[in-house]
């Protein structure tokens, strides 16, 4: 006996919905903010949590099935094992060293290169047709290391990168001048990390080109005030480990508002880490750094040609040069 009785005959099949699967690899504390806000934001139909640690990684997924009165339906599953991701749309990889007090994100380069290449394949071999989304950090250069293990076109290999700064910055900007984040449009591209970019040039606050938005509200700015902004971004991560330890509400969110843009083909604009090779006269190696690019369901649709001052330009090629280096000391 069905338990509901239906009302009418057997209902018309509805029309076939895909099914979206996202896997997180990785529940730390990145990994379970990630879940969560993809969770409490109905972005999947199915979340697939991945860890090394199997008694933290039953409680994570037990602990977010208890909060499905509160919830969107969604299948929740967990496993040690890669095989419980096949077919994923999305694998979000979080898994990695993450930086004590004091260390850099470049510092986590070797530990977590030797972690990518264990999780990468089997990500590969249960979901070809995937798009890799990666957040472990030096999230650029993991990003190169992840289109290597992989093999999947340059389109399906996404770094979180500089999503998350440029959300700093925007809150930063916003706060000094009293508007809504949501206003601002700004980016910080190149490595997440000390030699981010900030595009001054091309930053408008509803609208309006900043710079003149400053000069016609008679706001007193100087290029210290910008630059000590900028700062203020590249010191945060550091400033919240010091103080809690890590960072990842922030990330959570940036993370989540990519699942959206991408599963939903938003074909919105965020900066991201792709493959920079050929645009803004970077030529030399297959360097992976944010610029503003527009996603959609098949991943990296294309980058925008937003104008960069040659200061901007000069820094940007300064922080492909830094990445470069690195990866050349790999063998991937
Ligand atoms: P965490 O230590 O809380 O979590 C890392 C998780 O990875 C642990 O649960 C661990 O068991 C798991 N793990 C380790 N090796 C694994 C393997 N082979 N397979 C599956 N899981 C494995 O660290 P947290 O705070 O979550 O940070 C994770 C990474 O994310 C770090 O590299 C951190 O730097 C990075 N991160 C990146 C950000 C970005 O903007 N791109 C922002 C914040 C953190
Ligand atoms: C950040 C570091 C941890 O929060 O990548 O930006």
């Amino acid at each position: 006996q069905a338990f509901f009785r239906p009302i009418l005959s057997a209902a018309p099949p509805s029309p076939t919905k895909r099914h979206t699967k996202i896997s997180v690899i990785g529940t730390g504390n990145v990994g379970m903010a990630i879940a969560q806000t993809i969770l409490t934001q109905d972005l999947t139909d199915e979340l697939v949590l991945v860890d090394a640690k199997p008694d933290k990684l039953l409680g994570e997924m037990l602990d977010l099935r208890h909060a499905a009165a509160f919830l969107p339906r969604t299948k929740i599953i967990a496993d040690v094992n890669y095989g419980v991701t096949a077919g994923s749309d999305l694998c979000i990889v979080t898994a990695g060293a993450r930086q004590m007090p004091g260390e850099t994100r470049l510092n986590l380069l070797h530990r977590n290169v030797s972690l990518y290449r264990a999780i990468i394949p089997p990500l590969v071999k249960y979901s070809p047709e995937t798009i890799l989304l990666i957040v472990s950090n030096p999230v650029d250069i993991l990003t190169y290391v992840a289109w290597k293990l992989s093999g999947f076109p340059s389109n399906r290999v996404i770094g979180s990168g500089t999503n998350l700064d440029s959300s700093r910055f925007r809150f930063l900007i916003a706060d000094h001048l009293d508007v809504n984040a949501q206003d601002v449009q700004a980016y910080i591209v190149g490595e997440h990390g000390d030699s981010s970019v900030a595009l001054w040039s091309s930053i408008s606050v509803g609208g309006v080109p900043i710079l003149s938005f400053l000069h016609k509200q008679e706001i007193a700015y100087e290029k210290e005030t910008l630059e000590n902004i900028h700062k203020e971004v590249i010191d945060g991560a550091y400033e919240v480990i010091r103080l809690k330890g890590y960072t990842s509400w922030a990330i959570g969110y940036s993370v989540a508002s990519l699942a959206r843009t991408l599963l939903r083909d938003q074909r919105s604009i965020h900066p991201v880490s792709v493959i920079a090779k050929g645009f803004y006269g970077i030529e030399d190696g297959d360097v992976f750094l944010s610029l503003p690019a527009q996603l959609g369901r098949s991943g990296v649709l294309g980058v925008a040609n937003i104008h960069m001052n040659d200061e901007e330009t000069r820094r940007l090629q300064s922080s492909a040069a830094t990445i470069l280096e690195l990866i050349g000391q790999l063998e991937i």
